[in-house]
């Protein structure tokens, strides 16, 4: 059992999510090895994701020494093609992932029968939808158990951080378990410079900076002058020894601040979420149309350009927040993504996303004049065709 602040953050979550635990870890990937590693998975096993992610959510399923199963997206909500799923389960599958990616809600119902069907435990992939709804309840509390981070560019942020959660007491014990005997603590010099640098973030970092801070965070990370979100190691992929970290007393801090606010978080998210339509509606754009029974909470909001390399070129000159999410289907454009099993044409749909979606802010820092300017630069680049 965790103490004080650390012990503080993951109640809080557990109640805010509406779950019977939390843990709080150095990184959401992390977070996901330990739910996975608690779930059995090893040698020989398959984990189905989909094949539009980041590969630091790859990586977990690779150092358990099990293969990752990639199924295509469908292009409205970026989320697994639920009508793919069912023929890539075989004997071997362990573990189905449910990303909701960019915070819109993975179709639930049939992703939670196709598995019920096949006995397959669902873990919901919560990094990037921290509020999201489907049917009226919240991402995060329809599978076995879910994972959250709390890096940079998240719902919410820690400096970096991640949580695991859980709603089956045997898999929380599990979890528990590893989390008391192994969890490597953050070293003191990385905690501390990890609160330097979550505050620099709340003074420097706004939409207008984000570009110039990007670029410069990197450089730093390179030199190892700063706590990076990934190591070279992360990329090829070897588990270093102090992988399983667990979170520090000032993250855990800075999460129960981030908690108090949350509410405010989401309302924001959908208010923002609502101007990129009506703006990008009114600049003569094909806003897709999400169904109803979702309540997507955006991280990002997506949007297809024409050219995504000249947007990614001119966005800095111009002041503006570009995302690049996902530059390939293993996001980074760096991955070598033959070591994760993964060959061009295996996901054509969620290929031809990552050469035309860019992302626009949604984050508290962001309002109607970072909307109308991101969307004044898109429009100059234009929308993708088809
Ligand atoms: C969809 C998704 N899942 C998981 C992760 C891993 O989160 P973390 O960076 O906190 O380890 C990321 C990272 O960016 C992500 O985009």
């Amino acid at each position: 059992m965790a103490a004080g602040a650390v012990a503080k953050f993951e109640e809080s979550f557990a109640q805010w999510l509406g779950v019977k635990r939390a843990f709080a870890f150095w990184k959401g990937r992390v977070a996901m090895y330990a739910i996975l590693r608690a779930l059995g998975v090893g040698e020989d096993d398959e984990v189905i994701l989909p094949g539009y992610t980041c590969v630091m959510d790859v990586n977990p399923i690779k150092y358990l020494g099990a293969t990752p199963v990639y199924v295509d997206i469908e292009p409205i909500t970026y989320n697994m093609d639920v009508g793919l799923l069912e023929e890539k389960i075989t004997p071997k599958t362990k573990v189905i992932v449910a990303q909701h990616t960019y915070g819109y809600p993975c179709e639930m119902d049939a992703i939670m029968d196709i598995a019920g069907k096949h006995g397959i435990p669902v873990v919901e992939d919560c990094c990037l939808a921290l509020g999201s709804k489907y049917k009226g309840k919240l991402c995060g509390t329809f599978g076995v158990a879910a994972y959250w981070s709390f890096q940079w560019n998240k719902p919410f942020t820690t400096g970096i951080g991640g949580m695991a959660t859980a709603n089956d007491r045997e898999l929380a014990e599990k979890i528990e378990a590893f989390y008391r005997e192994e969890l490597v603590k953050p070293p003191p010099k990385a905690s501390l410079m990890l609160a330097i640098q979550r505050i620099v973030y709340r003074l420097f970092i706004f939409p207008r900076t984000t570009a110039l801070a990007t670029s410069m965070f990197r450089w730093l990370t390179k030199k190892g002058v700063v706590v990076g979100s990934s190591t070279t190691c992360e990329f090829e992929p070897v588990m270093a020894d102090d992988f399983f970290m667990g979170i520090s007393a000032g993250q855990a801090r800075a999460g129960l601040r981030q908690i108090k606010k949350i509410e405010r978080n989401v309302e924001h998210r959908r208010k923002m979420r609502g101007l990129y339509e009506d703006i990008l509606t009114e600049a003569g754009w094909n806003v897709p149309e999400i169904p109803d029974y979702m309540d997507p909470v955006l991280v990002r909001y997506p949007v297809r350009v024409a050219d995504k390399e000249r947007a990614i070129a001119e966005a800095p000159s111009k002041f503006i927040e570009l995302g690049t999410w996902f530059e390939c289907p293993l996001h980074p454009i760096e991955t070598p993504m033959h070591l994760y099993g993964y060959h061009e044409g295996m996901c054509p749909v969620s290929e031809r996303a990552c050469r035309e979606v860019v992302n626009l802010p949604t984050h508290p820092r962001a309002n109607e004049s970072t909307a109308k300017r991101s969307v004044e630069f898109v429009s100059e680049i234009g929308q993708a065709s088809g």
